[in-house]
């Protein structure tokens, strides 16, 4: 069902004592949106992170998860692992993980079959480099990476996936897409989701913005029609910067 987000991935920050501070910290802050919270902290903090939000309006995600059930696979953490934790929600896809540890769509298809089997919801993401938008290739490139990860599925597995929309040339750079921007992406993604599958499915998918998403630019970027809210990296260190983002809606 379409409803409003913001995410907020760590990445490679916070060790356990700082996964708990930051929390702490977001308790304080009231939540004057109803916008869905969700934090995703590193693998090693996410059981404590899981324990520190019980009772409060915050779900725990995964920034990463293998495609296997289990096995040799040195390094990697499982989508059963991640369920034993209470960890419900994974990030697949995160340009991060495309650039520096060579993940493509086929390998993206298979874990998000991997966690939909699961019974999972997905965060996917994708955008254009820059040099896409340069050559005036990033719908192209869009519409491939969503369609190369998730147009095998069937219909009824789209309510467990929640699109982010992250032009990789705006992540960390504290360079953001224009509102504009961000809609007309939006809008085609929609578009691109109604013509393979149908309108009311387009109507119902939550479509994530990400990218140097800041408490002064949020407010506009949420205003538009086809932006449901947004993945934040680094403004998500900061509670106060968090929740200003999450009460931008
Ligand atoms: P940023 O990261 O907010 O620091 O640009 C966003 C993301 O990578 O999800």
């Amino acid at each position: 069902m379409r409803k409003n987000i913001v995410a907020g991935n760590w990445k490679m920050n916070t060790d356990l004592a700082e996964t708990q501070d930051l929390i702490s910290d977001l308790k304080k802050i009231a939540k004057t949106s109803d916008a869905e919270v969700i934090i995703a902290p590193p693998y090693t903090n996410l059981y404590s992170a899981f324990e520190a939000v019980k009772g409060l309006d915050i779900s725990i995600a995964a920034q990463n998860m293998h495609q296997s059930a289990s096995g040799a696979f040195t390094g990697e953490i499982s989508a059963d692992m991640l369920k034993s934790i209470g960890v419900k929600t994974v990030i697949l896809g995160h340009s991060e993980r495309r650039a520096y540890f060579g993940e493509k769509e086929d390998l993206l298809a298979e874990k998000v079959n991997t966690a939909l089997d699961n019974d999972m919801t997905v965060i996917y993401c994708f955008g254009e480099e820059l040099k896409d938008r340069n050559f005036s290739e990033h719908f192209e490139v869009v519409n491939k990476q969503i369609s190369n990860a998730l147009f095998h599925l069937d219909s009824a597995a789209w309510k467990d996936i929640v699109l982010a929309y992250e032009p990789v040339w705006a992540i960390g750079t504290g360079e953001t897409a224009s509102p504009d921007q961000a809609q007309e992406m939006h809008a085609f993604i929609r578009k691109t989701i109604a013509d393979e599958y149908s309108q009311e499915i387009a109507d119902e998918v939550t479509i994530l913005y990400g990218g140097s998403v800041k408490p002064n630019n949020a407010q506009e970027i949420f205003s538009k029609p086809d932006v449901d809210g947004g993945l934040i990296g680094g403004a998500s260190l900061k509670a106060e910067d968090f929740m200003a983002i999450v009460n931008a809606f």
